[in-house]
């Protein structure tokens, strides 16, 4: 096999795909892996040594791919059963993995959340749910300052495990390339697990719906969702009663979860993108799908000219700064073909913006006809600083952007495709309220975030129930 291929293993296409349509093929569009390169580029680190940049990347492209390009296209299917209204869409976890938080627990325990918030968003929407993690890649981060400041120091500003390190000395923030080969190899561990834990019976629907009993148990708080969880109950006995033998149907065993990450680091994306034997297309088999954060979204910049040739789906984050034509500009250029299910927009625009802010968008891109998935990032937007100065969210501001999200696309007549959560699985104290209600105070209890605060496992099983209620107008 050409090693530089994604080979047959890699784009075998099943049947009933509709993978070989789409858009032009990248060589009739000037498109190759590296165009980029000779495009304006922000967010990217300064290499002390391009040399030893240049012997990673060889070495990156010779690695096998971590996904396959017939996995990228199925989930170009599914998002555009999501676009259609015929499923919902869950992308959560990590805002930036770690290179020393990585263990199978921890891993094991955000697909738990991302399980169980699965099923009772399936209750609440009627549908099935999308499951993308933000999980094996989402190492490198957009910052809005190249420098911080930590005591008296002014360091270079952490740009994510897989260029430098947290640690607040000099010597630590240096990018480091042979870190994308740390990042990589730790993305095929997560990934293999993933896939164990998804088809090995840890996903068993029964599994799920009981670690939600557990919750809704546990506190007063959480009996308030005993109604819900009472229904699904019911759904399952009635399951069981027409003979649905839950203990083997495969279905119930077995989930899909897709990987996604910020596609920012466009030297390892580069790498990482491999031509499938079966289609010639391009792919990026460092992740299923990856997004175009809200700081490199230039039209002329880098980042879009790598995104619009690699035939992964996308998503663009959209902060309150994004204008209609923009936007219609934007779909244009990543989906010139409009192949259902390729674009997703996120909005992330702030509780307080979202209502004014979101309708123009989805008005305009609705009258260019351009299919898109609509999904809500209700984390970024709502970001401050305590007064002990950590960076935190409100559970409130979360939902109340939801909310919003709903509330736009309801009057616009467009689906309300999905949330794209922060999340983990541990017991952290980084975002203020939900359910334990954590209090400014109670903040640097456990704060262990390499960059943005994350919900904990019990206010992300919580936000489940809310937007649950949410999806059925309670
Ligand atoms: C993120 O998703 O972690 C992020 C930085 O988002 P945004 O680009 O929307 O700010
Ligand atoms: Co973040």
């Amino acid at each position: 096999m050409d090693e530089a291929r994604a080979g047959t293993a890699a784009g075998g296409a099943r049947a009933g795909e509709g993978a070989l349509t789409g858009p032009p093929r990248a060589a009739e569009t000037g498109w190759a892996p590296s165009s980029w390169r000779s495009f304006p580029a922000t967010q990217l680190p300064t290499w002390p040594d391009p040399a030893a940049v240049g012997v990673v990347l060889e070495q990156l492209r010779t690695l096998p791919p971590l996904v396959f390009a017939g996995e990228a296209r199925r989930l170009t299917n599914a998002l555009a059963r999501v676009q259609d209204g015929r499923a919902f869409l869950l992308q959560a976890g990590d805002c930036a993995e770690s290179f020393d938080d990585f263990s199978a627990d921890s891993i094991r325990d955000k697909l738990k959340v991302i399980l169980q918030m699965a099923v009772v968003l399936t209750y609440g929407s009627g549908v099935p749910v999308l499951k993308v993690g933000r999980i094996a890649g989402q190492f490198a981060k957009p910052r809005s300052s190249p420098t911080e400041r930590v005591g008296d120091l002014e360091l270079p500003v952490f740009r994510g495990h897989i260029v430098n390190d947290d640690v607040p000395v000099p010597a630590a923030r240096v990018p480091d390339p042979n870190r994308m080969l740390t990042a990589y190899h730790q993305s095929a561990s997560t990934l293999n697990l993933l896939r164990a834990f998804t088809k090995g019976g840890f996903a068993d629907l029964t599994h799920v719906h009981a670690w939600n009993q557990q919750f809704v148990a546990s506190s007063a708080e959480g009996r308030r969702y005993e109604a819900i969880a009472e229904e699904i109950d019911r759904a399952l006995r009635f399951m069981r009663a027409c003979g649905v033998d839950l203990t083997t149907e495969s279905p119930i065993h077995q989930v899909d979860l897709f990987t996604s990450h910020e596609a920012l680091l466009l030297d390892y994306e580069e790498a990482l993108t491999r031509q499938d034997s079966l289609t010639g297309d391009w792919y990026d088999c460092s992740a299923h799908l990856l997004w175009i954060g809200e700081r490199t979204h230039q039209l002329d910049g880098a980042h879009l000219e790598f995104a619009r040739g690699i035939r992964n789906p996308v998503a663009v984050k959209l902060g309150p700064a994004a204008d209609p034509a923009g936007v219609v500009a934007l779909c244009e250029s990543l989906n010139p073909d409009r192949q259902p299910g390729r674009l997703t927009l996120t909005s992330r625009m702030g509780a307080d913006h979202v209502r004014r802010l979101l309708p123009p968008l989805v008005k305009a891109v609705e009258r260019t006809g351009h299919p898109v998935l609509w999904a809500c990032d209700p984390m970024h937007g709502n970001t401050f600083v305590s007064e002990s100065g950590r960076k935190t969210r409100h559970f409130d501001d979360v939902l109340g952007e939801i909310r919003g999200f709903f509330d736009v696309h309801r009057s616009c007549g467009t689906w309300p495709g999905g949330v794209h959560i922060e999340l983990t699985g541990d017991d952290v104290t980084e975002c203020l309220g939900g359910i334990e209600d954590i209090l400014e105070e109670q903040l640097p209890l456990r704060y262990t975030t390499a960059c943005d605060p994350r919900l904990n496992a019990r206010q992300s099983i919580d936000l489940a129930f809310r937007v649950a209620e949410l999806l059925r107008g309670e």
